[in-house]
């Protein structure tokens, strides 16, 4: 967009019509010397990959995206940048008109509990150095509920079913990558503790009752208190004994 509001993010954008995953042609991109806030659009996606190796469904009408970054970090602040995604998102939706949008932990917007918008970090290293981070949006913004497969569609929305109009997808991108670049500006001067402010007032994971699936373990149940400062989950377990959950997903019970 013309009147893009940034300074680094979206100066370079590529848009496709069709690509299998904007992630995957971020990566590429990325490992090709194309630098930091560099985005990648698409109108739609063939194979784009959701967390925990999910296929993620890719429509017309969405607004897929892939935002490359090279921030100059350590592996263990990942889960932060997923976190401030979220932030963004949230604060990008409140500027059309969407008030009520809550953030699942780690990285899912919700509005009135089901599912509007999905987050995807993905790290590219090189002897166990970051070189870059790719962090794949996806927001189901014009698609009417009936293009997703049945299975999908009680526990996800699309924006505009909420709002009852279109929305205007070149807005959405604009409106994101101003807001993602605020964030990202926050990230890189280490003020985590903003964006972890902003993320736990719009949370709608804490405070409720969870069923946890962490990788390689078995699903416990617990409450979950907060997150801590390095963006995990601290849930306290039936028997009383905190447990710091760092990646994962967890099912809302209460
Ligand atoms: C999730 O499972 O919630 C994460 C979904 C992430 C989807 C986005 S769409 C743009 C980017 N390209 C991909 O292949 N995935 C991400």
């Amino acid at each position: 967009s013309k009147n893009l509001n940034t300074k680094y993010i979206g100066k370079d954008i590529y848009i496709f019509n069709e690509v299998m995953s904007t992630n995957t042609i971020a990566k590429f991109l990325s490992m090709n010397g194309v630098g930091n806030g560099a985005v990648v659009i698409s109108e739609k996606q063939t194979k784009a990959r959701g967390r925990s190796g999910k296929n993620w469904e890719s429509p017309l009408g969405g607004v897929w995206l892939s935002i490359i970054l090279n921030p100059n970090v350590n592996h263990s602040k990942i889960p932060l940048i997923t976190l401030a995604t979220g932030v963004a998102v949230e604060n990008t939706l409140k500027r059309i008109g969407v008030k009520n949008a809550e953030i699942k932990w780690p990285n899912d917007i919700l509005i009135h509990g089901k599912k509007v918008c999905g987050i995807l970090t993905e790290a590219i290293t090189s002897f166990n150095t970051i070189e870059s981070v790719i962090i794949g949006v996806g927001i189901d913004a014009n698609i009417s509920i009936e293009n997703f497969p049945e299975e999908l569609r009680e526990n996800m929305t699309t924006l505009n079913d909420e709002i009852g109009e279109k929305v205007d997808e070149n807005l959405l991108i604009k409106l994101f990558l101003e807001e993602f670049e605020k964030i990202s500006e926050q990230f890189i001067n280490e003020e985590y503790e903003t964006i972890l402010k902003e993320w736990r007032k719009n949370s709608y994971t804490i405070g409720k009752i969870v069923e946890v699936h962490e990788p390689f373990s078995k699903p416990y149940d617990g409450y979950v208190l907060g997150i801590s400062r390095d963006g995990s989950l601290v849930v306290e377990k039936i028997d009383g004994t905190l447990e710091k959950v760092i990646s994962g997903e967890c099912i809302i019970k209460k």
